[in-house]
């Protein structure tokens, strides 16, 4: 009965992101560990307040295809930084790669791309390139990000920061259901659980960047919640966070 209501009154506030009624941009960021579900949620996040969708992860993964691309040749992937052809198209909903005219989305999220990404998302000169484009993206339009150091690193700044959780063995199930779903068959819920813990790790000790809740974020953890609770919940905390009111348009 309360989720109805509350559903029911978003979109009289969020239509003015669409209209155009707000007095200036907004910027909420997601950070949080693999695997927590940031992606999932901030594209509903997106969908239901109209805001722009942007994947930092995705510009990390795209400079992973330019590296593999030139034989994971580091200093050839740092010359091309300035000038590289490949181009992100963030639009509410959809996060869309592409290398010249070629849309390469898909093949980002190869394994080949995912066992190489960490090698590349350490590389101080790309983080400094992928800030300039996320900052970019974020210029004149409400948008919703999702990464790992937005609110501490990129986006001190941001309107409304959010760090999703959830234990461990809650996300290693939800990767595991994932990836079975995706049809593989050859994985045990064990190896996964492994690898989201080593992931954590690699994540949370890294000397640049390393994940960590941004002091003023608000820490959602959805073990266990249902998505469309902690959807709500992210949702009603937007709403209620006085910066959304102030920029409404008197
Ligand atoms: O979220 P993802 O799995 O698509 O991220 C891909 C890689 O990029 C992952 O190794 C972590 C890294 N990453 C990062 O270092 N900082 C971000 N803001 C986003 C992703």
């Amino acid at each position: 009965m309360q989720k109805k209501e509350i559903r029911h009154k978003l979109p009289n506030i969020f239509d003015n992101a669409a209209s155009g009624k707000w007095n200036r941009s907004l910027i909420i960021v997601i950070d949080g560990p693999a695997g927590a579900g940031k992606s999932t949620t901030a594209k509903e996040i997106a969908r239901r307040t109209g805001f722009d969708y942007v994947d930092s992860g995705a510009i990390y993964r795209g400079f992973t295809y330019l590296y593999l691309l030139h034989d994971g040749d580091r200093s050839r992937l740092l010359k091309l930084l300035d000038d590289h052809d490949l181009r992100f198209d963030f639009h509410v909903t959809d996060a869309r790669v592409f290398h010249g005219e070629r849309e390469i989305t898909e093949e980002i999220r190869s394994d080949r791309v995912n066992d190489r990404v960490s090698e590349v998302a350490v590389m101080a000169e790309v983080r400094d390139a992928v800030h300039q484009i996320l900052r970019g993206e974020s210029l004149g339009r409400n948008v919703v990000l999702e990464g790992r150091d937005l609110g501490t690193v990129v986006f001190p700044d941001a309107d409304i920061k959010f760090f999703l959780t959830a234990d461990p063995a809650a996300r290693a199930r939800r990767r595991y259901d994932e990836r079975i779903g995706k049809g593989e068959a050859n994985i045990s819920l064990d190896e996964v659980r492994k690898n989201v813990e080593k992931r954590d790790r690699i994540d949370s000790t890294r000397d640049i960047a390393p994940l960590k809740k941004a002091d003023d974020a608000v820490e959602i953890d959805s073990t266990f919640l249902t998505f469309e609770e902690q959807v709500t919940r992210i949702l009603e905390y937007i709403r209620n966070t006085p910066v959304i009111k102030n920029v409404i348009k008197k």
